[in-house]
Formats: C-alpha cells, structure tokens, sequence
C-alpha cells in the first residue's frame, strides 16, 4: 500500500433512503428526518442484488465481532465516521424453560452488555456517527430513559452537544447518567409524547431531533440486532419466535428488516422467526392495534408501567412497526406489572440472570402464549433482553 494512501473507504451498499409508507426517494448524503412528502419514518435501502452478486455468501466471518462488522448493510460512507465506544457481540444464554413448558428451547439474547448498558447504543452509534458526518453540532432526543443515556455517551465521544428531554416519572438515575456525560437534562410533567411535545417546541432550528424513527439511522443500527442473531445462530438453525418488550417500536422494525434484506441476498432461506411484540397491561398501543386489525395504533389513555422504556402511548410511524409483527406471523401479548416484576426477581434468584425490566417483561409473557398455543410445545424461543439489570440503579 502507497504511503499516504487513505483508508478504503467503507464497503456500504447504501443507495438511498426511502419513505417507509409513500416509498419517495431521499438522498443519504445529506441531512434527513422523515418523509418531506408524508411525515412517515426513511428507510435505507441498500444494492442487494449488487451485493449477493459480489458477496453468495455473507462476507464478515473474518472480522471481529461487534455491530461495525456488518459494513455492507450499514450507512456509512467511510470507517472513521464510527463513533466507537466498545460494541461487542451480545451474548445468547439458554434459559431454564418456565413451568409448564420442560421441552421449549428458551433462549435469551443480552444486551444488557453494550455501552451504556442498553441496546439503546446500537442506534445511537449509527445516528451520532452520522449525525457528525453530516455537520451536525447539537442534538436532543425525547427518552424514557436509555436512549438519552446513550445519546450523551455517543454525543460526548463525538464533541457534539446533547440534550435530553425526560419524562418526570423517569428514575432518577438516568438523569444523573446523561449528566454525567455532560448532557443537558430536561425533565417534563407526562409521558414520552409530552417530552417530545416540550422538545420540538423548545429546540431552536440548528438543533437535531434524534428521536426513534424522526431520524433515519436508529433503526439501520437497531437492525443490527437482526443481523447479529442470524450471524450467531448459523443460516439453518434459528429461533421460531422472539419475544421482544415493546416500547416505541424500533426494534421490532430493527429485526424484521434484517432478516428481510437477508433473505432477499439468499442468505437466509426458509421461514423466518414470528416477531411477538410484548407490552405491559396497562401501556399496550401495539397490542390492541394488533388485536383490533388496525393499521396504525390509537394512543393510549393514561399510560403506567414499572418499565420506563415501555412507557410509550403512541409510538410514531406505527405502520411499520404493525407491518413487521404482521408480516412474521407473529403477534402481541400484554403482561400485568407485578408479573414483569416477579419474572425479574425469578431470573435472578433461579438462574443468575439480571435483566431489565422491560427484558423480564418477555420472561413474563412465555407461560400466557404457551397457555394460549401460540408457541408450540418444542419450540426455540428467543427473548430479547433489552438491558442490563443495573440499569435503574436504586433510589
Ligand atoms: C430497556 C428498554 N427496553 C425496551 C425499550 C423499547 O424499545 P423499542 O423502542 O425498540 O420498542 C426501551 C425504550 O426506551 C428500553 O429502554
Ligand atoms: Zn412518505
């Protein structure tokens, strides 16, 4: 190699971003939030038959293990955009199977391990690595908690101002958590929605709005998830369900566009894994959207559950969101708080595992879809912790 030669540039197959509902065509190379014809949240879509032509089978065995290594199917333009802060591969654990359920394969994907204790920082690595390559110096993002956290991490790594907008109700920790990384913390009377009210209309015009699907590269990180559980499990052997606490939604997008993009490369053949949204009793706009047909969520009336990152009554672009669950032939399933709690204190004193409680949440959901035949008895399940067990520290 030449002295002086520049880094390869990064192997991106990205060709544009899309509207997820209107399909209008944005262009990646500049700044993008949602749809300009339709509001709706900006899919990447990539040159698959250009890459299964270069790549018959997937290219990164070699490379080390982590979220970076899925260059292809990644938006960036070049290796040193990545804002890194250490994103390893998470672990997959077998679990005890519950009660009444001795021969389900129960499975559970942790990423309680991640920078910032959350999966939070697969979406936020993308949207701050792209966020400083397109210029920009300030953002904020609405969070019921993780998300602002791993916004100020990411932001401080990269020099870039952040503020963060919280529910009154959020645990004290995660304020002291953004502070800490030297974020501005704003907290608001209500939910989510009303933080992002309070957000938009406070913010001036240079500053950037990170929230979950307001901005394109969330869920291309989120898609990791997908990316990296077909990676571990090999291409023949994979979960029939995941159990995955829904929240605003990005992951179940995340997910379902993997396995879609690695499906279309020939990849990954045969029938794909039923996505099942779990959210809490009294916090289910996914749920009940699922159950009644509709075809975009009806927020949810006075919202209240022990899991912060489920506090969420009206998660934007919903279409997509009921689209992926519906395409998968999966489906919802609510749990009461005081199982979520009791399925948290269950995995820690029975198996050692210290998960969330949005995580404990899909632990909770197993024995209602079993009794209810919506997982079959020998089934692989996978349930998708979504963060550390730490990560509301103690009051
Ligand atoms: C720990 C945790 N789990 C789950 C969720 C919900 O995730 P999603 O937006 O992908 O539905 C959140 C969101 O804040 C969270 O913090
Ligand atoms: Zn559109």
């Amino acid at each position: 190699m030449g002295a002086g030669r520049l880094t390869p540039p990064m192997p991106s197959y990205l060709l544009r971003l899309e509207c997820s509902h209107c399909q209008q065509a944005h262009d990646a190379r500049l700044r993008q939030t949602v749809c300009r014809g339709c509001g709706s949240a900006l899919r990447a879509v990539y040159d698959l038959p250009r890459l299964r032509k270069d790549h018959p089978e997937p290219p990164w065995a070699d490379r080390a293990p982590g979220l970076w290594r899925y260059e292809e199917l990644l938006p960036l333009e070049h290796p040193t955009e990545a804002v890194r802060l250490g994103e390893t591969q998470s672990p997959i654990l077998t679990l005890d199977p519950p009660e009444g359920g001795a021969d389900l394969r129960v499975l559970m994907k942790d990423d309680g391990v991640l920078p910032t204790g959350s999966f939070k920082a697969r979406g936020m690595a993308l949207a701050v690595s792209r966020a400083r390559a397109l210029g920009l110096r300030s953002l904020y993002v609405p969070s019921a908690g993780n998300a602002g956290v791993a916004l100020s991490a990411y932001g401080a790594r990269a020099g870039l101002r952040v503020r963060v907008y919280l529910p009154e109700s959020t645990p004290a920790s995660v304020g002291r958590r953004c502070a800490e990384f030297g974020a501005e913390v704003v907290s608001v009377p209500g939910t989510i929605a009303d933080a992002g009210r309070a957000a938009r209309a406070r913010e001036p015009p240079e500053s950037f709005d990170v929230s979950t699907l307001r901005e394109p590269y969330r869920w291309q990180g989120k898609k990791t998830m997908g990316l990296e559980l077909f990676d571990q499990f090999g291409p023949d052997r994979r979960p029939g369900a995941i159990l995955y606490p829904t929240g605003g939604g990005t992951g179940l997008v995340g997910l379902w566009s993997a396995f879609e993009e690695l499906r279309s490369l020939g990849w990954l053949t045969g029938p794909l894994p039923r996505l099942f949204a779990v959210q809490p009793e009294r916090c289910a706009p996914v749920v009940q959207a699922l159950k009644s047909g509709a075809e975009e969520v009806t927020p949810w009336p006075q919202p209240e559950t022990v899991a912060p990152g489920l506090l969420v009554p009206s998660p934007f672009s919903s279409r997509a969101i009921l689209g992926a669950v519906r395409a998968s032939g999966g489906g919802g399933i609510t749990v009461p708080d005081a199982e979520i709690l009791r399925a948290q204190a269950e995995l820690r004193h029975r198996q050692g595992v210290s998960v969330c409680p949005e995580g404990a949440a899909t632990w909770a959901a197993l024995p209602r879809l079993l009794a209810e035949g919506r997982l079959g008895s020998h089934e692989t399940v996978l349930l998708y912790n979504t963060g550390s067990g730490l990560l509301y520290g103690r009051e």
